[in-house]
C-alpha cells in the first residue's frame, strides 16, 4: 500500500510520544498507519486486515474523499478534522467474549462512552446523543461508525471508525473542538495529535470495559452521559418519552400520554436508524 507522509503539520513523533506516555493499560498494541489522504480510513483498514494486519492496527488520514457515515450517509472529511479507524480484538483472541452479530451496537456504545469519558478527563464537556454521536453544547462534535464481519451469527472482525471536528468547517448542527476551546478560554486538547491519542485511548478503555465488565456496566456509564433521557419524541404518531437504551443499542420509549383505563404504559423499543432525535 502506498504510504504518503502527511504534508500538513501532523507531528508523528509527538503523536507517538503522547500515545506512549498516556497509555496505562496496554490492552491493545497500537500500530498506526498515517496517510495524507484516503477515500475512507475504514475502507483502508479492511484492506490492511485482509493483508494480515492484527487488532490494534490504526489508520489515520488527514482528509478523506469518501468518508462513510451512519446509514450509508457520506461523512464530509476536509483537512483539519480527525479521521481514524481502529481494528479491535474479536473472536479467537484470549479472554475476549464472543459477540453475536445482533450485539454489534455494543461496540459502538462502548466506544462512544470510552471516547467521551477520555475527553472529559481533559476538561471537554462532551456528551453522547443516541446512538453514536458525540455532542458538545448541543452540537455534533463527532460520530462513530462500527463495521463488522460476521460468520454464522458471530462477529469475527470489527473496526471502529471515528470522525471528530477539530479545526475543520462544520455544518449548522456541528461544532469544532478548536473553536469551542477558544470560546471557553481553554486549551485542554492542545493539538490534533493529542486528540488522536485521546480518542484511541478512549476506544481502548471502552472496549476493555465491554470485554471485562460486560454490557451492563458499559450501558450504565453510557446512560450517564446520554443527553436524550427524558426527551419527548413522536414515534408512529405517538408522543413518547425517551427512558433509556437496551443492551442491543435500541432506544427505549414510553408513551407520554395514555388513557386512564391503562394501568401500565407499555415500553416501545426502536432500532438505531429508525428515528432521528435531531439537533437544536
Ligand atoms: C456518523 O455518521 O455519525 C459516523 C461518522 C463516522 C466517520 C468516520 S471518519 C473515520 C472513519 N472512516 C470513515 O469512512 N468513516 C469513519
Amino acid at each position: 500500500m502506498e504510504f504518503k507522509e502527511p504534508r500538513g503539520n501532523f507531528d508523528r513523533q509527538l503523536f507517538f510520544d503522547l500515545l506512549k506516555t498516556e497509555q496505562k493499560y496496554h490492552y491493545l498494541q497500537f500500530s498506526p498507519h498515517i496517510f495524507e489522504s484516503l477515500s475512507s480510513t475504514n475502507q483502508t483498514l479492511w484492506e490492511l486486515i485482509n493483508q494480515g494486519e492484527k487488532p490494534g492496527c490504526v489508520v489515520i488520514a488527514m482528509q478523506q474523499s469518501a468518508g462513510r457515515g451512519q446509514w450509508g450517509r457520506q461523512w464530509s472529511s476536509p483537512l483539519g478534522g480527525l479521521y481514524l479507524s481502529l481494528a479491535i480484538p474479536t473472536l479467537g483472541y484470549t479472554s475476549i467474549p464472543q459477540l453475536k452479530a445482533t450485539d454489534s451496537y455494543q461496540l459502538t456504545l462502548a466506544s462512544a462512552w470510552g471516547i467521551a469519558a477520555q475527553l472529559q478527563k481533559h476538561g471537554v464537556t462532551v456528551k453522547i446523543k443516541w446512538p453514536n454521536d458525540l455532542v458538545l453544547n448541543g452540537y455534533k462534535l463527532g460520530g462513530i461508525l462500527t463495521e463488522t464481519k460476521v460468520n454464522q451469527g458471530q462477529i469475527t472482525q470489527a473496526i471502529i471508525g471515528v470522525g471528530i471536528n477539530w479545526a475543520n468547517s462544520v455544518p449548522e448542527t456541528g461544532i469544532n473542538l478548536k473553536m469551542w476551546q477558544k470560546s471557553q478560554n481553554l486549551s485542554c486538547i492542545s493539538s490534533l495529535e493529542m486528540l488522536t491519542s485521546t480518542v484511541l485511548l478512549g476506544i481502548e478503555s471502552g472496549i476493555q470495559c465491554l470485554n471485562q465488565e460486560g454490557i451492563g456496566v458499559v450501558l450504565s456509564y453510557y446512560l450517564d452521559l446520554l443527553v436524550n433521557v427524558g426527551d419527548q419524541v413522536y414515534f408512529n404518531n405517538l408522543l413518547c418519552t425517551v427512558v433509556g437504551v437496551t443492551n442491543q443499542g435500541e432506544l427505549r420509549l414510553k408513551k407520554a400520554v395514555y388513557d386512564t383505563e391503562e394501568t401500565e404504559t407499555k415500553e416501545i423499543v426502536t432500532q438505531p436508524g429508525t428515528i432521528s432525535l435531531g439537533y437544536g
